[in-house]
């Protein structure tokens, strides 16, 4: 199935990076929100990565302009009826994207594809209230997605192969690399970089070492772009605690990420998007 126009729901973190990603494989791409001030954020957000291609010669103004238009921002569903393919990336709650889903359902045609970015719960879960459940596929982009190469595409116990096929095709078609995943909980990525996070995390308390230490311990060793506190609080600690708890339920207490987390998060600090996490932020 090609897909000739997209649609994102949420344009926080995730979804204005999702959008950017295929506006700038041509596509029209719709970017919808509950929120005015959040969708505000999202364009703002897409428009600072066009700007930054363009400082860095990567694409010319003119075209730069010409794929930010490709992003319509809305609150409401008009213009979802020729819509292909949805990508919910709303917050990591159950409810939460059923209701959305079940919503959406209602506004575009039959023939659409439905796809959860989910971090970490069950696709077969997360469609389990929908009519079509077998068009719903896990289409699990990594932060920051206009960076990240590799998206994990997981069937639900009810997807049709053609909707999991027609997902690896899209995503090869805005330049992404399309893993297909077997559903389990955290899939691929996550399972292994959660328990790596928990690992870290429980050394830091057992040598008394600081996360700036931990960070440029790791950023000397050239193992990872990143330290883990840095990359928690890119990923944002209420997102990496919601999925801690999932793999929590499913492995075990070694996903635990400790009580350090859980204290900056009851503190309001839920990494860079709010200024302060396991550091703080400033611009
Ligand atoms: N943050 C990450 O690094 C990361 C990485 C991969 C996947 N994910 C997953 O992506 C999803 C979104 O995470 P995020 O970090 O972007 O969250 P976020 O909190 O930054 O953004 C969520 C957005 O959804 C909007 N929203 C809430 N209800 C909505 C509704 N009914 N319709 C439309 N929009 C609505 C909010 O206003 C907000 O703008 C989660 O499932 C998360 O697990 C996150």
């Amino acid at each position: 199935m090609y897909v000739f126009k997209a649609a994102v729901l949420g344009a926080g973190t995730m979804g204005a990076e999702i959008a950017q990603v295929i506006s700038l494989s041509g596509l029209p791409v719709v970017l919808k929100d509950v929120d005015p001030a959040q969708l505000e954020r999202g364009m703002e957000h897409i428009r600072d990565i066009y700007a930054r291609r363009v400082q860095r010669g990567r694409i010319s103004e003119h075209d730069a302009q010409d794929r930010i238009a490709l992003v319509t921002p809305q609150l409401d569903y008009q213009g979802f009826s020729d819509v292909d393919l949805v990508i919910e990336a709303v917050p990591e709650k159950l409810e939460l994207k059923q209701a959305v889903l079940g919503e959406v359902e209602g506004h575009v045609a039959k023939t659409a594809l439905l796809a959860t970015n989910t971090s970490a719960l069950p696709v077969t879960e997360v469609g389990a209230k929908l009519h079509k459940p077998q068009r719903l596929v896990g289409m699990h982009f990594f932060f920051p997605a206009s960076v990240m190469k590799l998206v994990e595409v997981i069937a639900g116990a009810q997807t049709e192969d053609e909707a999991v096929d027609s997902a690896v095709e899209f995503v090869e078609g805005i330049r992404r690399i399309g893993v297909r995943v077997r559903e389990c909980p955290g899939f691929l990525v996550n399972r292994i970089l959660m328990a790596g996070l928990a690992e870290v995390f429980r050394a830091e308390q057992d040598l008394g070492l600081g996360p700036k230490e931990i960070d440029a311990a790791v950023a000397a060793s050239r193992l990872a772009p990143m330290g883990p506190y840095a990359l928690a609080d890119a990923l944002g600690l209420d997102i990496a605690q919601d999925v801690s708890e999932t793999l929590k339920a499913a492995y075990g207490e070694r996903f635990d990420l400790g009580t350090r987390i859980t204290a900056l998060i009851a503190e309001g600090k839920r990494g860079a998007k709010t200024g302060a996490g396991f550091y703080t932020y400033t611009g």
